[in-house]
């Protein structure tokens, strides 16, 4: 008892560096004004990288995680949402000169999630617990075992199918949640990167004692928040020990309430945006 009200506590007394926001893509049906206030908040680059999504559903994601990037910033460095210039690096990290805010976004299915932080680096990934591959498990499986160490692969390879497809996923955030916070993303060997569960993971409960190995090494400065989510499982790695914080879902009023447009309007992009089929059929 005294452990859960102890983590109450903590999520509760967050600083305001800190944030875990969530929001859900599936409710969220932009009216073309709606999508003219967000595309019109966001930089130029990004607008155009953007357009360039066949589907409405991955325009969606990247543009609310964006909009997460720049009210982070914009609240918590207190710099006037029109003077953010987010940069990106040679594997694509978004990020901030001069500045000890850090911060990562993912997104899967329906959901995009961010994690924002000072002065400790940090990566957060993403995962629904549902098979959607057009191959079979087993299948998929054989691909991706070349991507975990022996041990992992026992760990993973136990139980029902169901079991499997959790684990697996579990073991898949960890290991990109790792290398986003590092920002290789998978330029890396998966192989060497290898963790060691010490429990299952459990709804409304934050797991935070999964050991890391690098090249067989334990790397103690670097820790893991798991979540369970509905039936995502959300990994947040970060490189100082820190208590987890819960996730707070955002309305898309919410995210934009202090946002100012930083581009000119454009009534042709929207109309490409609104023609857009939602995801392949
Ligand atoms: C980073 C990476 C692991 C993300 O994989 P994913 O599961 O498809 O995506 P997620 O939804 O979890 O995260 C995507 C977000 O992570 C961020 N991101 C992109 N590259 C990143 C990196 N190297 N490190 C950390 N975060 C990164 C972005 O905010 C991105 O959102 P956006 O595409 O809307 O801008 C994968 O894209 C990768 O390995 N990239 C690095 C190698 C590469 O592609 N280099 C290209 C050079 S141009």
């Amino acid at each position: 008892m005294y452990i859960i009200i102890k983590k109450i506590l903590q999520s509760s007394m967050s600083s305001p560096n800190r944030v875990r926001w969530v929001f859900d893509c599936e409710n969220w049906f932009p009216s073309k004004n709606e999508w003219s206030h967000a595309f019109r908040s966001i930089q130029s680059e990004e607008k155009e990288r953007i357009g360039r999504f066949v589907f409405k559903r991955d325009a969606k994601s990247s543009i609310i995680g964006q909009l997460m990037i720049m009210k982070y910033l914009s609240e918590t460095a207190c710099v006037p949402w029109s003077n953010i210039k987010i940069k990106r690096d040679t594997n694509n990290k978004p990020f901030i000169e001069d500045c000890n805010l850090n911060f990562n976004v993912s997104h899967d299915e329906s959901l995009v999630v961010f994690a924002g932080e000072k002065n400790t680096s940090v990566g957060v990934d993403i995962m629904r617990n549902h098979y959607k591959g057009g191959k079979s498990l087993s299948e998929f499986f054989r691909l991706m075992h070349r991507n975990f160490s022996l041990k992992e692969w026992d760990y993973i390879n136990n139980g029902t199918e169901k079991q499997k497809i959790n684990t697996f996923y579990r073991f898949w955030c960890l290991k990109e949640s790792y290398v986003k916070a590092i920002g290789t993303g998978l330029t890396i060997n998966l192989r060497n990167v290898c963790f060691v569960p010490k429990q299952d993971l459990k709804k409304n409960d934050f797991v935070t004692d999964t050991e890391l190995y690098v090249n067989n090494e334990v790397m103690h400065n670097w820790v893991f928040h798991e979540y369970l989510y509905h039936d995502y499982t959300i990994t947040v790695c970060l490189n100082r020990n820190i208590h987890p914080i819960e996730f707070k879902m955002l309305s898309f009023n919410e995210l934009i309430y202090n946002a100012e447009y930083i581009t000119e309007d454009d009534e042709n992009y929207c109309n490409i945006f609104m023609a857009k089929e939602n995801q392949p059929k």
